[in-house]
């Protein structure tokens, strides 16, 4: 019907592991869209000439993957969220400028509210767990949906300090040791830390102190169900899971692209599921 071919990609070096492909490659089916997405290896010296002819390739846009999520700030010009987060993951044009922004944010966000409804209303005070590049995204999140007051606990308290006083006084950093006390008024707690990873050690972690009304997010997607998830789970609380992150945070990128917000349906889990 004459229908202009769109491409997307996701650039990476490796790129290989990404399973953007998949995500996206199940949307333009289901939706019928005359679209393709497609891996784009591209080493670190070769970043900037590879996003300047990202139009004259033929993408509309692109996810960013490892290690270029921080590079690609210069090269673009990023929203609020990439500024804050400080890595950009989603690029897509804008009046013939290239535009950046972080999607692990909605994703984050997007996922809880299918997960746990309700979970941002009267949301005192979240626990949450690291001070890596997630974490900065799970804060800039959480401040955005209002959260009162975020105890951010991490191994090293330095990072966890550097974090909240960039994130300003909503952040308290604290040591591991002040988990027990922190979770008792939690209404929320996030780990985004590696523990409990296939291959790392496990979150050791009591969520006995832990109100009734809370909820638990976890960012690791391998093992799927975490021992802090099922831990959560025997308690009866509401859990979200890193698959459902995963899912959540392609979906901007898409609509951005393509021109439809795609659905995270189970059907889509289970097929990421099964490529676990
Ligand atoms: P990401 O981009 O996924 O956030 P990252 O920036 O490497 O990854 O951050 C990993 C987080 O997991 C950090 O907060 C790290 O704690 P440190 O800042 O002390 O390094 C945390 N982490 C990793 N391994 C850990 C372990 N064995 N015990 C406690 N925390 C750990």
């Amino acid at each position: 019907m004459g229908e202009e071919m769109r491409a997307a990609c996701v650039i990476g070096w490796p790129v290989k592991h990404s399973r953007s492909p998949m995500i996206h490659g199940y949307w333009l089916k289901k939706y019928g869209i005359a679209g393709e997405y497609r891996r784009e290896a591209v080493t670190p010296e070769d970043l900037s000439g590879f996003v300047a002819g990202l139009a004259e390739r033929g993408y509309v846009g692109a996810n960013v993957t490892l290690p270029h999520k921080e590079a690609v700030l210069r090269l673009s010009v990023p929203d609020a969220r990439a500024k804050a987060v400080g890595a950009a993951n989603t690029l897509w044009f804008e009046q013939g400028a290239l535009h950046s922004t972080n999607t692990d944010v909605e994703g984050f966000l997007g996922n809880l509210d299918v997960a746990a409804p309700g979970w941002d209303s009267g949301l005192t005070t979240a626990v949450v767990l690291g001070a890596g590049g997630s974490a900065r995204a799970i804060l800039y999140g959480l401040l955005e949906r209002g959260a009162g007051r975020v105890v951010l606990i991490n191994r090293t308290l330095a990072k966890a300090a550097a974090l909240a006083s960039a994130f300003g006084p909503r952040v308290e950093a604290s040591e591991w040791s002040a988990m027990p006390e922190a979770l008792g008024s939690a209404r929320l707690l996030v780990n985004t830390t590696s523990l409990g990873m296939t291959g790392q050690p496990p979150l050791d972690i009591d969520l006995g102190t832990l109100p009734r009304d809370a909820a638990v997010a976890d960012i690791v997607y391998a093992p799927l169900v975490t021992p802090l998830l099922a831990q959560a789970r025997v308690r009866g609380l509401p859990t979200a899971d890193g698959l459902g992150m995963l899912l959540h945070q392609a979906v901007r990128g898409f609509s951005l692209w393509f021109g439809i917000t795609p659905e995270v349906t189970p059907d889509l889990r289970a097929l990421v599921e099964a490529d676990l």
